[in-house]
């Protein structure tokens, strides 16, 4: 009896290992493959960069600056790991014209062969009330940061689709999950991204191509700084509530995300305080023990001012919550969705920004 469970077990397991291929896409192996990366010549676009060129890939970078361009190429050569690999400029707009985006495409393809990973990483944000921004931001950050995405994706799709292999990432920020004052004009483009890659994910999928949206919160570039300029006194009061991550933390999550592409899991992060999508139908929630509670009441309390925080869910979670953990939720922000597995962090000590797996 003994003897028949355990061939039984073995049956199974062999079964499992046997229809896993079916149900999860083989990892992409960078060694030799040919990355886009949009926004390559600074930031978490560089560093990017530099993570898949770590790992044997031959790199295209797109951005306007070529001076830029140049200095990040210096900087990414320093860690081939062969003599062989490459690393191409090409300065455009990606926001501007479709068909120079084409060209462009076309251009790398042609001196390194076909796409296999395309991240978009080119943007760009501008902070300010509502009010105080000119229309003209608005149409700019949609442009940089949603089409700015189109263009390359599309330049891409059919070769991609064509050789069923393909990996398409989308940088969004947390501001592309949830809307924060003074990010009217950022956060709106970013959400932008998120529609765009849920509604392409459903289209290749079944042609082997894989679509990833990073959530990165606030990390150290020159983007960044730029953006603290802009920022209004109550957007950089819930900024300064989180720590701010290394580009190369953010960079590493991002690539791995999109080579491995995992199932339906959701993964959690250990440590550092999320604000994360735990259930469904989903809510939204800070989750601070007792110390951190105090430590942030200040943010708390504005955003209870704009009647971000519904109390009945506060007290709901915090019955289930052990004793010394409070749970702050967001009402209805996000929308629950089978097929996301997303986690939003904001702030830790290791890997620390959110990401929507897509499958
Ligand atoms: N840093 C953060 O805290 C943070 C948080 C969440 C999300 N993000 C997102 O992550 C991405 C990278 O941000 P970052 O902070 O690393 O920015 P960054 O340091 O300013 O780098 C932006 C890159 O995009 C390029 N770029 C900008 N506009 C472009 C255009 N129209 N056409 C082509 N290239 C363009 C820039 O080069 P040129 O100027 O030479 O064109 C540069 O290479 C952005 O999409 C940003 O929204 C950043």
């Amino acid at each position: 009896m003994l003897l028949l469970a355990a061939a039984f077990l073995v049956a199974f397991v062999l079964l499992l290992y046997m229809v896993s291929p079916l149900i999860s896409p083989k990892p992409l192996a960078l060694p030799g493959a040919h990355v886009v990366v949009t926004g390559g010549s600074s930031g978490i676009g560089k560093c990017i960069a530099i993570e898949c060129y770590k790992q044997g890939a031959f790199i295209t970078l797109v951005a306007r600056n070529e001076d830029k361009l140049l200095q990040a190429k210096k900087e990414i050569e320093k860690h081939s790991i062969n003599d062989k690999q490459v690393v191409l400029c090409i300065s455009v707009d990606v926001s501007q014209d479709y068909s120079q985006v084409e060209n462009v495409i076309k251009q790398a393809q042609e001196k390194l062969g076909p796409v296999d990973m395309l991240v978009n990483c080119a943007g760009m944000s501008l902070a300010g009330k509502f009010e105080d921004l000119e229309v003209s931001t608005f149409e700019r950050l949609m442009s940089v940061n949603y089409l700015g995405s189109v263009y390359p994706s599309r330049a891409v799709i059919t070769t991609m689709k064509e050789r069923r292999v393909g990996r398409i990432v989308f940088v969004s920020s947390q501001a592309g999950q949830l809307g924060l004052f003074g990010f009217t004009a950022y956060s709106s483009s970013k959400f932008a991204i998120r529609g765009l890659a849920e509604a392409l994910q459903m289209e290749v999928k079944p042609y082997n191509v894989y679509v990833t949206v990073a959530y990165p919160p606030d990390t150290d570039t020159p983007g960044f700084a730029e953006e603290n300029k802009t920022k209004p006194l109550e957007t950089r009061l819930i900024s300064e509530t989180t720590s701010v991550c290394k580009p190369e933390q953010v960079a590493k999550q991002i690539v791995k995300d999109a080579i491995e592409i995992w199932g339906q899991l959701e993964r959690e992060a250990s440590g550092g305080w999320a604000l994360a999508w735990k259930e469904r139908p989903c809510r939204c929630m800070f989750r601070l023990n007792r110390a951190e509670y105090r430590k942030h009441r200040r943010l708390l309390k504005y955003l209870q001012t704009w009647g971000e925080l519904c109390p009945d869910c506060v007290q709901r979670h915090r019955k289930r919550a052990p004793a010394d953990w409070a749970d702050f939720v967001f009402p209805a922000y996000l929308k629950s969705k089978q097929t996301h597995s997303m986690f939003l962090m904001i702030r830790s000590s290791s890997s620390y920004f959110g990401r929507t797996r897509l499958i």
